[in-house]
């Protein structure tokens, strides 16, 4: 990796750390959860950054993937609150993730999932296996009595892309792939109260173009446009209802059906546990560098 891309890497992940802390700030009872959003996402550009995906907030059950619609009602009251910020510097991405307690009453499951990232990013160095960085956060969070998400991972974060190789699994897959200079990856481990799997409920709010087609009608073709201003990248479908209001859902029922659309609806605890979930992404050099740290 060349300096100038490191440091794009730095400075999206300083953003990052500070927006993810400022996040954090605003979710308290009553507050409501697009507002706060919305209002995440104006610090990433104040702050210098681009919104590398939707910033979102998964409420107990739901481990991720949470992205309100524009008129969504939801409150904070007394919920388990995931916090996920994603910022890029011309295509550079730092993803990170915190949870904060409102319930007061499940400071456990909020230190397993923090600690089982602790351990991970402790072992974290060039040449080692990747099932021994799922076999630390499967040990920390079981060490707690929850159950880590199986089928939630980490990730490697590619140009562009913010889901691509390594799978940085949250229990030891049997991996014996290594790790090695050069990757930049993501480690999230989440922790549960139920079983640790998870599956995809209720109308996505997120979603990324997956190819394009062409299409005759004005009001899709504007929509598409703005799209693709996205790089690729995953959006909110609450960003394009805000600029073209009730035509989205319209041109969304076009492209879905021309297959250019893929949706990331919210995923939920299979056995309704409740979840935390905690992370930071790494460059990895002779080192380890945790790049989403305040
Ligand atoms: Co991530």
């Amino acid at each position: 990796m060349d300096e100038e891309t490191f440091q794009k890497y730095i400075k999206a992940g300083k953003i990052a750390a500070q927006v993810r802390e400022f996040g954090k700030s605003l979710i308290k009872p009553g507050a409501k959860v697009v507002d706060v959003l919305d209002q995440i996402e104006n610090k990433i550009k104040e702050l210098g950054g681009e919104i590398a995906f939707p910033a979102q907030i998964s409420l107990n059950e739901t481990a991720a993937h949470f992205c309100p619609l524009l008129n969504d009602q939801t409150e904070f009251k007394d919920q388990i609150c995931k916090l996920d910020v994603g910022v890029h510097i011309d295509g550079y991405i730092a993803d990170t993730a915190t949870t904060v307690d409102l319930s007061g009453q499940h400071q456990d499951l909020i230190k397993a999932s923090q600690e089982a990232l602790n351990k991970a990013l402790d072992l974290i160095k060039p040449g080692i296996k990747i099932k021994e960085i799922g076999k630390a956060i499967h040990e920390e969070i079981t060490r707690y009595n929850f159950a880590p998400i199986k089928n939630l991972s980490g990730h490697g974060l590619g140009h562009f892309d913010i889901h691509t190789k390594p799978s940085i699994p949250n229990y030891d897959t049997g991996d014996e792939r290594t790790i090695e200079e050069g990757m930049v990856f993501a480690v999230e481990p989440f922790a549960s109260t139920g079983k640790g799997v998870v599956y995809e409920s209720g109308e996505a709010g997120v979603f990324m173009l997956e190819n394009k087609k062409p299409t005759r009608n004005p009001i899709t073709r504007q929509v598409l446009k703005e799209i693709e201003t996205y790089n690729g990248l995953p959006f909110a479908k609450r960003w394009l209802e805000k600029k073209f209001g009730a035509k989205v859902n319209f041109a969304f029922r076009e492209l879905k059906q021309l297959g250019c659309l893929k949706e990331f609806p919210p995923l939920v605890d299979e056995s309704k546990g409740l979840v935390s979930q905690a992370e930071h992404s790494v460059i990895l050099k002779d080192k380890a560098i945790v790049f989403t740290r305040i």
